[in-house]
């Protein structure tokens, strides 16, 4: 199974194609999860592109697209939601209260639902992974989570469904977190292991793109906590508003 909210890219159709090179029929579940939107966000504003889904999914050979309604995945007197701890509290946790109970809880559903034996997620959003591994260890789920790489643009940016809402000139200057991203690694490439200083360095190009800083971390790609010493392969990651369109992606420092 796929899990996706629509809107696909090419970064979607990259985990129907390891799906498909890995198991004999492929399920691509399309709904936008009303409860994963923090009570900031605009879940109307999602962007909704079924019919075009459903013909690219069609052309990379995906077996079966499900699109449940509302109504079938939250039915009357719907009451019992996933909680996932420490992991899911940091990064995306602290800037989206609920989202990660609301992920958790369509995941473990869908999972229930279509009960395949593989589900294939993005490493674009490394802490959902991460979220949803706890989730189906914790609650014994037998299924086996395959975490693909970030497709990205030409230019570095990773493929995301919100990349439609970039005016041309945000577009460019959203390159800045891939951008951010390099410095790091070359910078722990060239010696550096102070997180400190190398954060403030990424703090520095964002600024200068004009981008407002939701966080910008360095962490243990286990526990998600924060490191100040880049000791072991850290997980970079970080979120940013551009033009108020937020954009999140990540890369593992090797030291
Ligand atoms: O990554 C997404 O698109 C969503 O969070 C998911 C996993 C489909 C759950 O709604």
């Amino acid at each position: 199974m796929v899990p996706t909210m629509g809107a696909l890219h090419e970064g979607h159709l990259s985990l129907v194609r390891a799906s498909k090179a890995d198991c004999d029929i492929t399920v691509a579940w399309i709904y936008v999860n009303p409860s994963q939107f923090a009570p900031h966000e605009d879940l109307s504003k999602y962007p909704r592109t079924l019919q075009a889904d459903i013909d690219k999914l069609d052309s990379c050979g995906t077996d079966l697209v499900f699109v449940p309604t509302d109504a079938e995945v939250y039915r009357p007197g719907h009451s019992t939601w996933i909680e996932v701890g420490t992991i899911a509290e940091p990064l995306e946790g602290r800037c989206r209260p609920g989202h990660f109970r609301g992920v958790a809880t369509v995941v473990l559903k869908m999972l229930n639902m279509v009960q395949p034996d593989l589900a294939y997620f993005g490493q674009k959003d490394f802490q959902q992974a991460a979220v949803i591994r706890r989730t189906i260890a914790d609650l014994d789920v037998p299924v086996e989570i395959r975490v693909c790489p970030t497709i990205r643009e030409n230019d570095g940016l990773a493929m995301s469904s919100r990349n439609v809402y970039l005016s041309p000139d945000a577009r460019q200057r959203a390159v800045v977190l891939w951008n951010g991203l390099e410095i790091a690694r070359r910078m722990v490439a060239a010696g550096q292991r102070d997180a400190a200083i190398i954060v403030r360095q990424m703090t520095e190009l964002v600024v200068a793109a004009g981008g407002e800083i939701d966080y910008i971390a360095l962490v243990d790609p286990n526990t998600l906590a924060a490191v100040t010493e880049i000791a072991f392969p850290t997980l970079a990651a970080l979120a940013i508003k551009i033009d108020g369109i937020r954009l999140i992606d990540n890369a593992i420092l090797e030291p």
